[in-house]
């Protein structure tokens, strides 16, 4: 998908506050941040930093408390709930730490799932869930379950099915964190080639080492930025 916005990514004072009877937690304070296309971008802190929070505010999974998120360009808080919905389908592709496959699918039914909501037909669809079954490696597995699947097997499935609608921005939560170390680094190899053909990524981690993978390293504390560098 080609856009004319600057930044993928924008945000102005964009805030996130939990209340649990008294308490108040400050998840995300006020955040100014712009990620423009193709950046592949770490933001690493330690856990109950904030991560998963801002994660699921980019993905359109949560609303922010106050402040304002720019999706390719389109503020996000003028959206009804279809808008919200197909922007949450067709803009962004996510991938979590715990993969989320349906279980009694498929590999390749699962990779088709996010075209079901859109008008493409089931010919373009399977089409398209096989090339990338084949682009993350998984040819020879497309009809396996998800039980008979590696955990990194399992999150190359996540992976294509988060690219199923070419989504501008591809997010992922800890997405090597239930996986060893070789097979976490076979994953980042991937996101990076992903990246390389221009795709714009986010990867949340609490693992330093991970976010030494991204050109762009942000780090995460206490819900704001304490350090953006690019190497
Ligand atoms: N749904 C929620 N309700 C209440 N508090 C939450 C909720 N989600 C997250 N928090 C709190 O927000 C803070 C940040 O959490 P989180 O974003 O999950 O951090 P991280 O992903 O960096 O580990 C933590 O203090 C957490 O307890
Ligand atoms: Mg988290």
């Amino acid at each position: 998908m080609t856009s004319k916005a600057p930044y993928v990514v924008r945000t102005e004072a964009l805030t996130r506050t939990f209340r649990q009877g008294d308490l108040t937690v400050e998840a995300v304070k006020p955040l100014d941040l712009c990620i423009g296309h193709g950046e592949l971008v770490a933001i690493q802190g330690v856990s109950g930093s904030g991560k998963s929070t801002l994660l699921h505010l980019l993905a359109l999974l949560d609303s922010p408390t106050s402040g304002h998120y720019y999706l390719d360009g389109t503020d996000t808080a003028g959206m009804d709930d279809d808008t919200r919905s197909a922007a949450r389908n067709t803009l962004v592709g996510m991938v979590f730490q715990s993969f989320y496959l349906i279980p009694y699918a498929s590999a390749l039914d699962n990779v088709m799932l996010p075209g079901l909501y859109g008008d493409a037909s089931g010919k373009f669809l399977r089409e398209r869930a096989e090339a990338l079954l084949e682009r993350v490696g998984l040819a020879d597995r497309m009809h396996f379950k998800p039980s008979s699947l590696s955990g990194g097997q399992q999150q190359r499935v996540a992976l294509a099915r988060a690219l199923l609608n070419d989504p501008p921005l591809l997010l992922a939560d800890e997405p090597t964190g239930q996986l060893d170390t070789a097979t976490g680094k076979d994953i980042l190899d991937l996101f990076e080639s992903i990246n390389a053909a221009g795709k714009t990524i986010i990867i949340v981690t609490h693992d330093p080492e991970t976010a030494t993978r991204a050109a762009r390293r942000i780090e995460f504390a206490d819900g704001r930025i304490v350090s953006d560098t690019t190497s």
